[in-house]
């Protein structure tokens, strides 16, 4: 008998498949734009100096590695929380909040799903339309009905008005998956009056709210792309909130993560925890350790912590001169208008408007790789390369 003979070969994942697609691909010229990773001039995903000191502190003094607990590094958990939540957070002082460290965003995405699926059952999810592919299919996996609300219009456009109509329709209840900042996808963020009007549908509606944070400090900054994620923990009574420090700690591969909960009262968020401890270990039993361990050293540490945020600060400045850069590249070519999203959109991404058919083109006849959906990854590009990429969407633009 051959156990793997019903076994069907399935398409690779549309994100990390392009990674091996890039590779695979021999033409000098070719250009990755497709995985969300920083790059620098020189086109590579550094460490950041201030991990690299971490690391350096953490290799002379760790004495073991038995296991974290299942709410994995105290320390990491209480000083993230503080990073999202703002150290006078008025959650922390009356222990309405904790984290529970997890396998990166995704890990903490998981363990939301399942502990939705578990505890509170009945709820339906509701993702913006478009989102990042494995929303979809992570919630899905999970078993919860997963629905949408409008976000990107066919100009490819925010559009507010069409998310807060859909919105107000959604059962009382269910649970709503907001993008705190830097929308994956599409790079479009709400404004601060966005949000209230979000919030008060939220409320209305009572609705739980999921909040995706990957990209704090990749928007406007540390504190400022913290803005809605705070509002909403501080006026609701309860919100979930996955926080990543993939792109922020440049920690992509070590898997370092949280959910953080916010409940109404120590004692339901004793509850909660217990829950997601329980869902944890048949998960992945404990988090794994090593980066959860530098970023408490960076946080701790006043100097480490101050030498972090000039690196995310200039990270963040940087992919906002190259979206500027793009533009300039492109106006040569009678694009500027076509592209001037790139000026207002916020953090790695950009949804450019092409279809999947030009996508394709840009990568067959050009060597450069988006996502599918038309994602380009502007963290990925060089200065040197905005001439090239400008060309190449000329081509299929024009
Ligand atoms: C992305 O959207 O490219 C990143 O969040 C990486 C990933 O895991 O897909």
């Amino acid at each position: 008998m051959m156990h793997f003979s019903q076994v069907v070969l399935v398409p690779g994942d549309p994100i990390l498949g392009l990674m091996e697609a890039f590779r695979a691909d021999p033409r000098p010229g070719k250009l990755d734009l497709g995985v969300g990773v920083y790059k620098d001039p020189q086109g590579i995903t550094p460490v950041l100096a201030s991990v690299k000191q971490a690391e350096r502190r953490l290799l002379a003094s760790e004495t073991s590695k038995s296991y974290i607990g299942g709410h994995g590094d105290p320390l990491f958990a209480q000083r993230l929380t503080q990073l999202v939540l703002a150290t006078d957070s008025p959650l922390i002082a009356t222990q309405r909040a904790a984290a529970t460290q997890t396998p990166g965003g995704t890990g903490a995405l998981r363990l939301a799903a399942d502990f939705i699926g578990h505890c509170l059952p009945g709820k339906g999810i509701w993702l913006s339309d478009p989102t990042w592919p494995i929303h979809q299919t992570l919630f899905a996996e999970a078993g919860l009905a997963v629905n949408h609300y409008p976000y990107v219009n066919a100009d490819n456009c925010l559009d507010v008005e069409a998310l807060l109509e859909t919105l107000g329709r959604v059962p009382h209840g269910d649970v709503v998956l907001l993008h705190a900042c830097c929308h994956n996808p599409s790079g479009f963020d709400l404004s601060q009056a966005d949000w209230r009007r979000v919030l008060a549908v939220v409320q209305a509606r009572e609705l739980l709210p999921l909040i995706d944070f990957a990209y704090q400090g990749f928007g406007d900054g540390l504190e400022a792309d913290a803005w809605a994620v705070r509002l909403f923990a501080e006026t609701l009574p309860e919100v979930l909130i996955t926080s990543s420090c993939s792109k922020n700690f440049g920690l992509y591969r070590e898997r370092t993560g949280a959910l953080i909960v916010c409940a109404s009262s120590l004692e339901r968020l004793s509850a909660v925890r217990s829950q997601l401890a329980l869902i944890a270990r048949n998960l992945w039993s404990t988090p794994p350790a090593h980066g959860a361990a530098v970023v408490a050293q960076i946080l701790e540490d006043v100097e480490l912590k101050n030498l972090w945020i000039t690196e995310v600060d200039a990270m963040r400045q940087r992919i906002a001169a190259l979206r500027l850069g793009l533009l300039e590249a492109l106006a040569p070519h009678g694009l500027a208008e076509r592209f001037a999203h790139l000026a207002t959109q916020r953090g790695m991404f950009s949804y450019t408007g092409l279809s999947p058919a030009q996508v394709l083109r840009l990568r067959e006849d050009s060597g450069v790789y988006l996502v599918g959906d038309g994602r380009a990854n502007v963290a990925g590009l060089a200065e040197a390369r905005l001439g090239d990429l400008a060309r190449a969407l000329a081509q299929v633009c024009n």
